[in-house]
């Protein structure tokens, strides 16, 4: 089993430039499914999830190639036939059920497992079921399956989501692009990572545009070319090595953001006592002598409120702070699997329900804790750097999937972090 060692205690302090987004890589490599002609997509991760969306991609008769230290990955999707997802696949990736729309944009039919429960919550697939039936999609039940059948073509809809979800945004937009007639989406999630999927389709010969009331306008066209396009820098990674950084007093710069993407998240981190400059397209945090509790709520809401993936690394870091802070997680109904495993570290945490109690303790001890999720094994990191003495963290291939070179990233800022198996 892979783990990180770490002997917590010392300051972060350097310079790091950030990843390109994962949330936006997935969804893109998705819609490259779509597309005639070779697609080049620049700043991709190199993460474990990015390696998933390509294997499916793969499996579907794409021909893909990542060259890992350019960043860059190559996909010609002219050979694309296959319009099954199989399980194994499915089940490696929840982010498979991004592909749902492409592949029925692309082939006309779509079969996928039903994507069970996860690491943070039930997930179902309600709202994207619903909507692509509106477009003219039969869905088929078939014990653990679901078919997805448009063999006449998918027809443009006017959709009004529930609730702004994130991936049913994405996948009724896929959809959409080569749709007969337009598609109008009410209450999308407006996420940076929805746009740059937007900006990405775009780019290749879409026609999608946002009116002022943020409904998402796609007029579809008949086919989609090739295209080259640089994914969006992480957000949530940025968050993480600040918080890290935080957490152990430290003064760090973060390169190659984009800080207004980061507008949610910084105002906690000067509540909590650092100083943040943002400049051009860094970031530079500078702790206090101490941190304190913000004193106010830390609500995870959509786009453009504190973001749900940013919620396990500050509490991470708010572990030590001055005070009693208060979580409440909207978003998803199980994304505390990691309050346990930071109590190991001497935190003080009582959960009930949605809410989060984080009531500061002066000092964190070293502990031997398990990742619980990628955000939430993040977070448990975020501790562990603060806490003095030698700390285990196992099952570490949840960070892998989204954070690329993780521990060296945290060892170019002075952290003693080592991977062992
Ligand atoms: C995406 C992100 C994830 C982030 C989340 C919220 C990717 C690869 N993942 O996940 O990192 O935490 O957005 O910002 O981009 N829901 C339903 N029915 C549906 C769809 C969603 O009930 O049909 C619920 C979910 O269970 C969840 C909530 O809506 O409780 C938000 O989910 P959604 O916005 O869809 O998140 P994802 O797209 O899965």
């Amino acid at each position: 089993m892979r783990k990180f060692i770490v002997s917590g205690g010392k300051k972060l302090e350097g310079e790091i430039s950030v990843q390109g987004a994962k949330n936006s890589v997935l969804p893109v490599i998705a819609a490259a499914t779509l597309c005639d002609g070779n697609v080049i997509i620049k700043n991709a991760p190199d993460i474990s999830d990015t390696y998933f969306a390509l294997q499916i991609l793969n499996h579907l008769g794409a021909k893909t190639t990542f060259t890992a230290n350019e960043n860059t990955i190559a996909i010609d999707s002219t050979g694309v036939r296959e319009s099954e997802i199989p399980d194994k696949l499915m089940k490696k990736i929840r982010s498979s059920i991004f592909f749902l729309g492409a592949i029925l944009g692309r082939t006309g039919r779509c079969r996928i497992s039903q994507p069970g429960g996860c690491d943070i919550g039930l997930r179902p697939i309600d709202m994207h079921i619903s909507a692509l039936k509106q477009m003219g999609v039969k869905v088929i039940h078939e014990e653990e399956h679901l078919d997805f059948i448009a063999d006449k073509g998918i027809t443009g809809a006017k959709i009004n989501l529930v609730f702004p979800s994130v991936g049913a945004t994405e996948n009724i937009i896929m959809a959409a692009v080569t749709a007969v007639g337009t598609t109008i989406i009410s209450n999308a999630a407006r996420e940076p990572e929805v746009v740059d999927l937007v900006k990405f389709l775009n780019a290749a010969g879409a026609k999608i545009k946002t009116d002022a009331s943020g409904r998402i306008i796609i007029k579809g066209v008949p086919k989609l070319t090739g295209c080259e396009f640089k994914i969006m820098p992480d957000r949530i990674a940025a968050a993480t090595y600040l918080a890290c950084a935080a957490s152990t007093g430290g003064m760090v710069t973060i390169r190659d953001c984009n800080t207004f993407d980061l507008d949610p998240i910084l105002p906690i981190f000067t509540a909590a006592g650092c100083k943040v400059y943002t400049y051009d397209t860094s970031v530079t945090l500078s702790a206090g002598k101490k941190l304190t509790s913000p004193h106010s709520l830390i609500k995870t809401l959509v786009h453009p409120g504190f973001p749900t993936d940013a919620q396990a690394v500050i509490m991470g870091m708010l572990t030590r702070a001055e005070g009693v802070t208060v979580f409440e997680e909207t978003i998803f109904e199980n994304r505390y699997r990691h309050v346990p495993e930071l109590t190991k570290f001497g935190a003080d945490i009582i959960v009930s329900g949605k809410i989060a109690v984080v009531t500061g303790v002066p000092k964190l001890h070293a502990a031997k804790a398990e990742s619980t999720d990628l955000r939430g094994g993040a977070g448990i990191i975020t501790a562990a750097l603060a806490a003095e003495g030698r700390s285990e963290i196992s099952l570490i291939e949840y960070i892998d999937r989204g954070y690329e070179d993780f521990e060296g990233n945290l060892k170019r800022l002075g952290a003693e972090i080592q991977r062992s198996s």
